[in-house]
């Protein structure tokens, strides 16, 4: 094992951070390994999203689904709603087809191979590594955004993103040990969390402030470079809430393939430069003096509001009446929860 290796163990064995799908290092060198459901299920949670919001949805979902049974045989539109407000839509999706193909394929055992990990639905290279080092102690590299700004900072590595991946990774797999190497990996990416950070890096505390390049250099926060991203383009669209005399509300479930697919919203327009108007009832409507306002990976979208009031036997041409007992909020997805947030801040809402 390398020396720099040896000393982030050390530093991991006092400061791992405590996560409720982690099995502590004390625990693990005593040869006890965490659930590969489990530690599956806050890979897929937390990429693009961090460990402090992850906690409350892990927990969650593992008290509902507490096997991957558990979780193959749930209806989809139940894990959607569990799902609501972690954004990526795909990827609860994808868990389900994953969930479903460990079930039919794998005998509901996770397989433990990085290769066949890898042949999982939703399952990349990230997952397959993470899944493969964590639950199952195989010597395999991960390489997330925590690991790449340790390595472009360890190494000085100024290739920008995404190209410098490359090298970022050959440095990330020259370190990864035989022996612990789900500790290495957990290790490595506690110390981007934690230590190594984006903005003023704590180095007098880092377990690698000797071999550090970018320390001595003084060059850490300029690193990792990156190719600059294309500016996101502005999407306008326009929310229809519709309440029927009984306060039953009008909610559709979006279409499987394409944005937010699966999950629950208002009826509305596309989202574009210029959409159409599509009402899906008709009605007197009035329109909001507030607007929704949202940010997806690709593009910003100001989203007006139409409210309308509709008679008991209104027939709209899509979704269908929620009564106000079932209505919840927090079972859609994030821009649509601001939508309803701004109606029932609205004047006139009861
Ligand atoms: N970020 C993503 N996965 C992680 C893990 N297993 N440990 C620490 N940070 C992480």
């Amino acid at each position: 094992m390398r020396e720099e290796t040896k000393h982030l163990l050390d530093w991991y064995d006092r400061h791992a951070r405590a996560m409720p799908w982690r099995v502590p290092p004390a625990e693990r060198v005593r040869g006890v390994l965490p659930d590969p459901y489990g530690v599956w299920l806050s890979e897929v949670m937390l990429q693009q999203t961090t460990v402090a919001a992850v906690r409350a949805y892990w927990l969650k979902f593992t008290e509902i689904w507490p096997t991957v049974g558990d979780l193959a045989a749930a209806e989809d539109a139940d894990v959607m709603a569990a799902w609501a407000g972690l954004g990526y839509y795909a990827r609860a999706r994808n868990l389900l087809k994953c969930a479903r193909t460990v079930v039919s394929d794998h005998g509901g055992r996770f397989p433990s191979d990085r290769e066949t990990l890898l042949s999982l639905p939703g399952i990349g290279p990230y997952t397959a590594s993470a899944v493969a080092a964590i639950a199952f102690d195989r010597a395999e590299t991960v390489l997330d955004g925590n690991v790449e700004r340790v390595m472009s900072r360890l190494y000085e590595i100024f290739t920008p993103l995404p190209a410098g991946k490359v090298p970022m990774m050959a440095a990330a797999k020259a370190l990864t040990p035989t022996e612990r190497p789900g500790d290495y990996a957990q290790a490595v990416m506690d110390l981007g969390a934690t230590i190594c950070t984006p903005k003023s890096p704590a180095c007098g505390i880092c377990p690698w402030r000797d071999p550090c390049l970018a320390r001595r250099n003084g060059t850490a926060a300029e690193l990792p470079r990156k190719t600059p991203k294309k500016a996101k383009p502005q999407r306008r669209g326009t929310a229809y809430v519709v309440r029927r005399a009984d306060g039953a509300l009008l909610v559709e479930t979006r279409p499987d393939s394409g944005l937010l697919g699966g999950m629950l919203g208002w009826p509305g327009t596309d989202w574009s430069d210029d959409p159409t108007p599509a009402p899906p009832v008709e009605a007197s409507w009035r329109r909001l003096e507030a607007t929704a306002r949202h940010t997806f990976t690709h593009f910003h979208l100001e989203l007006d509001i139409m409210v309308a009031e509709v008679a008991q036997g209104a027939t709209p041409d899509r979704g269908s009446f929620v009564p106000p007992a079932q209505f919840d909020a927090k079972a859609m997805p994030t821009v649509m929860r601001k939508v309803w947030a701004l109606v029932a801040a609205s004047p006139g809402h009861d």
